[in-house]
């Protein structure tokens, strides 16, 4: 892989992720893509994160194949995320909904596939099949790691209670969780199993979602600690995340909030303002919350 100035995780299949992705829910339609990506890879931005109900693979994927050479990089400079969605779990349609991202995206293979909700859309959140189903995925996924399909495979808005039930029948451990992760969502308890089982607990939604005037943006403490630091809010935001070994992938459509997004490895913030940061947790899910299904 080319080497970009901005740091990698080691996953624990071996695999060097990016620390920092760019996120691309809500982005969609060529022109668009096109100029955030264009943006995201001159500012050093070397992963993406999509998923089949982001309804953008298929823009994600024409519009890298142009970009590459203007950047000289190829494929496997490139770590791409996607996400099996929830109508398609279970035996037969993870492999299918699979193959269909990878298509749309016009790739060989995947670096990372997330389920990206431990339910399905044709059962209710208590419904016990889902348990049943999400299994069936995750055997799929297994198998494609074993074809060479996909690097690393991993789950997405997992509570305790279903990481720890996948921890007791995988063949292969999740490399990473993505779970909705800010100041005001501190997860504690799944991010803890995470960290002992070696599974890289990657934040979405990470500045608090794109509503607008979020309260995570717009919280004073934070804005602050970013006065203090002269930093933007979203890069104190961002900074409190890896400073914690947490993985990030904020979303945006601004040029310059793309290229400022990523300058948050050349700076500290204390441990006290951690901690003050650490004590704004309010156990808010401001995107979504996955905690009843069964
Ligand atoms: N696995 C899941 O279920 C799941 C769920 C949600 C999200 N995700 C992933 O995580 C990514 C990020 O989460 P998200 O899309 O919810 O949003 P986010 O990254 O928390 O926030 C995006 C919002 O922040 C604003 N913003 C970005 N940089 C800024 C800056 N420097 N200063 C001020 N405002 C800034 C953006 O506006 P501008 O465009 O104006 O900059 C946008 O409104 C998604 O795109 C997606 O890839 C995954």
């Amino acid at each position: 892989m080319m080497s970009s100035r901005l740091p990698r995780v080691k996953l624990n299949n071996g695999i060097l992720m990016p620390l920092i992705g760019f996120g691309t829910y809500k982005i969609q339609g060529n022109d668009t893509v096109s100029m955030v990506l264009d943006a995201a890879l001159a500012a050093g931005y070397r992963a993406i994160d999509t998923a089949s109900v982001y309804k953008n693979e298929e823009s994600i994927g024409a519009c890298l194949s142009k970009l590459l050479p203007k950047y000289n990089l190829k494929r496997d400079d490139i770590f791409i995320t996607s996400k099996l969605a929830p109508r398609d779990q279970g035996n037969g349609k993870c492999r299918e909904a699979f193959q269909q991202s990878l298509s749309r995206l016009g790739l060989e293979y995947l670096d990372l596939y997330l389920i990206h909700w431990p339910g399905s859309s044709d059962m209710k959140p208590q419904d016990k099949r889902n348990r049943e189903l999400r299994q069936q995925s995750w055997y799929e996924m297994e198998s494609l790691i074993g074809e060479g399909k996909v690097k690393a495979i991993g789950i997405s808005n997992y509570h305790p209670q279903h990481l720890k039930e996948l921890l007791g029948y995988c063949k292969i451990r999740p490399a990473v969780l993505q779970n909705e992760h800010h100041p005001h969502l501190i997860q504690k308890e799944v991010m803890d199993l995470c960290f002992a089982n070696n599974i890289h607990y990657q934040a979405y939604s990470s500045l608090g979602t794109s509503a607008k005037d979020n309260p995570v943006l717009s919280d004073p403490v934070i804005q602050k600690i970013a006065e203090k630091y002269e930093k933007s809010v979203a890069q104190i935001l961002l900074r409190w995340a890896v400073q914690h070994d947490v993985g990030i992938i904020p979303k945006s459509t601004n040029p310059e909030h793309i290229a400022d997004n990523c300058k948050v490895f050349d700076f500290q913030l204390s441990a006290e303002d951690l901690d003050k940061i650490d004590l704004l947790n309010k156990q808010h899910h401001y995107c979504w919350n996955a905690s009843e299904v069964f």
